[in-house]
Parts: structure tokens; C-alpha cells; sequence
């Protein structure tokens, strides 16, 4: 349990006297989330999950760049507090432990949305890359960003040996999703010889990222911004926010909203999506199945808690992958019209 307490959080980023105590905000998918009640206003406070790896500060730094010129390009997020000292984060003290990690931004009062969202905030989400696109900001430095595709599809028989080993019932069809793997694996070898630009950007404009607040959809969680060639990064984009986990397809007028607003907004599409844009995505989703399967069987969880949440998400997941690659197979035809 965290004691981290909001007075302190308030004096290390100078925003008055705090008038409760944190308040813990559902919904977050890597760090903590806390809502800070001051005399001058609300504001979410994260305690981040500190990485141990060298990449970490020099990426979290260039997200932090990119983040800033987003907002000074009025760009629709919550505003971010900068930390005292010009850094990216800032240690808090703790009584009884290390100090925490902690970054802050000005409360939104707004909604949560899920997949597959409304046209019309798919309609912001694609003007909203198209702005982002148009920043163009370099990625850089190059080694700090994770790279995209995949790294498990290649030792998918091993992790099916594993998990039918440790009894896991979804054993068979995780083997049963080979196929589907192997497809994937081949169109992250094709997209990666294309060499194309690719920009800093927020590379998680997704659903659970979006508040829908009464003036208007927001974008919040700039942390893992990434290097993204924008027709990559707006392919999965309108994929993910139109439901492409569904099985009755994603949601086609979503996912025409996204392309619409990404052009209406300037943002440049020479030649009509198809399934190869996808493929970084597609594989980032082969590894986050993996990485839930070997949790659910025990390598890599953080405790009993996390192998049982793994191991009801993992079904799930497995049910969805053929479904995402279907997905992108059909961008050509959903969007066929549109160009
Ligand atoms: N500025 C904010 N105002 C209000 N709620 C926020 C704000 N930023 C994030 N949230 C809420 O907290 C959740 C987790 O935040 P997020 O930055 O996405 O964390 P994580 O990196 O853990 O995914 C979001 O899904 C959103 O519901
Ligand atoms: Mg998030």
C-alpha cells in the first residue's frame, strides 16, 4: 500500500494546501492514479511504476517534449504541471518508504469510453493525429523508444509447450492461434523493409485513453509516446477505437470517422490503408497475448493477484486476435469509398 499523502504531493509542485486526502482513480493501466483536491483547484496525480532500464528517463523526457509542444499546439489534454526543476518527474517523500515518482496534470471532469467509440470522437481522434502528425517532431533519441512488432511470434510453439505443461486450460487454443501468429510475424517483416519516416507521437490514442468532457473529448496518458510512421499510427488507431477486437468486425462508420477527421485536419494519406500499416500493432498485440499467458502460468507475474487477473483476461485475448487480424485484412474494402 502506498502512502504517499497529498499535502506532500502539493508542496513538491507548489499547488496549495491540500483539502482531502488522495483519492484513488480506477482505470489506469500501468501506474497509480490519485485525484488531489487543493485550494486551488483538482488535479490527477501519478505515481509511476519506476522501470529499472536506461531507456526509461530519456523516453519518458521525449514524451515530456512531445507533450508540451501538444499543448502548446492546443491540442485537447489535460494541462500538465510541470514538476519543480525542469525535470519530468518528481520524487515525493514518503514516511514509511522510498520517496514515489510522481508527475501531475489538472483534473478533467469527464467520462470514461470504451470500444468501439462514437463516430464523432472517432471523427477528433483522427484530427487530433492529424495534429499531432503535423508537429513532426523527431524521434529521438532513437534507442530510448520500444520498438514496434514482435518478439514472441517467433517462439510461439514454446510458449504453447509451457502452458499446456502448467495445465492451463486455453493451452489448446493458444496452439490454435499459431496460424494467425505466423500470419502476423510475415506482414511485421514486410512493413519493416518499407522504411518509412516515422514521427514522435502519442501512439496509445485509444479508448481508454480518451475522456469525453463536457466541452469535448480529451486525450490524457502521454507517457508512452513513441516513434510511429503516421499511417501506421492512424491505421491502429482507427482500428482499435472502432472495436477491431469485436466479432461482428469494428464499427465501420467509427473507423471511416477516424480517416475522415485525420484528412479533413490535413493529415497527408497518399495511398489507401491496408492490412501492412497495421502490422507493428498487430504485433505489439501478438506479444501483450503472450505476456498475459505467461503471467496466467506464473513467469513474470507480480504475485498470486496478478496470475489469477491474467488469467482471466488471457481467454479473451485469445478470442480477439483472429478477429484484430480480420480487422486489418478488410481496411482496404471498409475504406475503399474514401479514397
Ligand atoms: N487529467 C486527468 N483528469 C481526470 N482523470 C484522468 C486524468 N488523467 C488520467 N485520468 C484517468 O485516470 C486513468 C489512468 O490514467 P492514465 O494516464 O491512462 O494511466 P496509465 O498510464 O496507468 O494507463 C485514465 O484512464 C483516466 O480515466
Ligand atoms: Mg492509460
Amino acid at each position: 500500500m502506498s502512502t504517499l499523502q497529498a499535502q506532500d504531493v502539493a508542496e513538491v509542485f507548489g499547488l496549495g494546501q491540500a483539502r482531502a486526502r488522495l483519492r484513488a482513480v480506477p482505470g489506469g493501466h500501468v501506474h497509480r492514479m490519485w485525484r488531489l483536491d487543493t485550494d486551488r483547484g483538482s488535479y490527477a496525480v501519478k505515481e509511476m511504476n519506476r522501470q529499472d532500464n536506461p531507456e526509461w528517463m530519456p523516453w519518458l523526457q521525449a514524451a515530456w517534449r512531445l507533450e508540451l509542444a501538444a499543448w502548446h499546439a492546443r491540442i485537447r489534454m489535460p494541462e500538465p504541471v510541470p514538476p519543480p526543476g525542469g525535470g519530468v518527474v518528481a520524487e515525493v517523500p514518503v514516511a514509511d518508504g522510498p520517496p514515489a515518482t510522481v508527475r501531475v496534470h489538472r483534473w478533467v471532469n469527464g467520462r470514461s469510453i470504451s470500444q468501439p467509440i462514437d463516430a464523432i470522437v472517432g471523427n477528433w481522434a483522427g484530427r487530433t493525429l492529424a495534429a499531432l502528425h503535423s508537429l513532426a517532431m523527431p524521434a529521438e533519441p532513437r534507442w530510448a523508444f520500444p520498438p514496434t512488432g514482435t518478439t514472441e511470434a517467433t517462439r510461439w510453439q514454446e510458449l504453447v509447450e509451457l502452458s499446456k505443461d502448467a495445465g492451463a486450460e486455453w493451452g489448446g487454443d493458444l496452439a490454435a492461434l499459431a496460424p494467425v501468429v505466423e500470419e502476423i510475424y510475415d506482414l511485421t517483416q514486410i512493413a519493416a523493409t518499407r522504411w518509412l519516416p516515422d514521427v514522435l507521437t502519442h501512439a496509445d490514442l485509444r479508448a481508454k485513453n480518451v475522456l469525453v468532457a463536457a466541452t469535448g473529448p480529451v486525450l490524457v496518458d502521454w507517457d508512452m509516446a513513441a516513434a510511429k510512421v503516421p499511417r501506421e499510427d492512424l491505421a491502429g488507431c482507427a482500428l482499435s477505437v472502432s472495436g477491431w477486437n469485436q466479432d461482428d468486425g469494428p464499427v465501420r462508420e467509427t473507423l471511416r470517422q477516424v480517416i475522415a477527421g485525420y484528412r479533413a485536419a490535413g493529415g497527408a494519406l497518399e495511398r489507401p490503408l491496408d492490412v501492412v500499416d497495421a502490422a507493428g500493432d498487430l504485433g505489439n498485440e501478438v506479444d501483450w497475448v503472450a505476456a498475459v499467458a505467461r503471467r496466467a502460468i506464473g513467469q513474470g507475474a507480480q504475485g498470486p493477484d496478478d496470475m489469477e487477473r491474467s488469467a482471466k483476461l488471457i481467454p479473451g485475448l485469445i478470442r480477439a486476435l483472429p478477429n484484430k487480424l480480420l480487422a486489418a485484412r478488410s481496411l482496404r474494402w471498409l475504406l475503399a469509398d474514401q479514397f
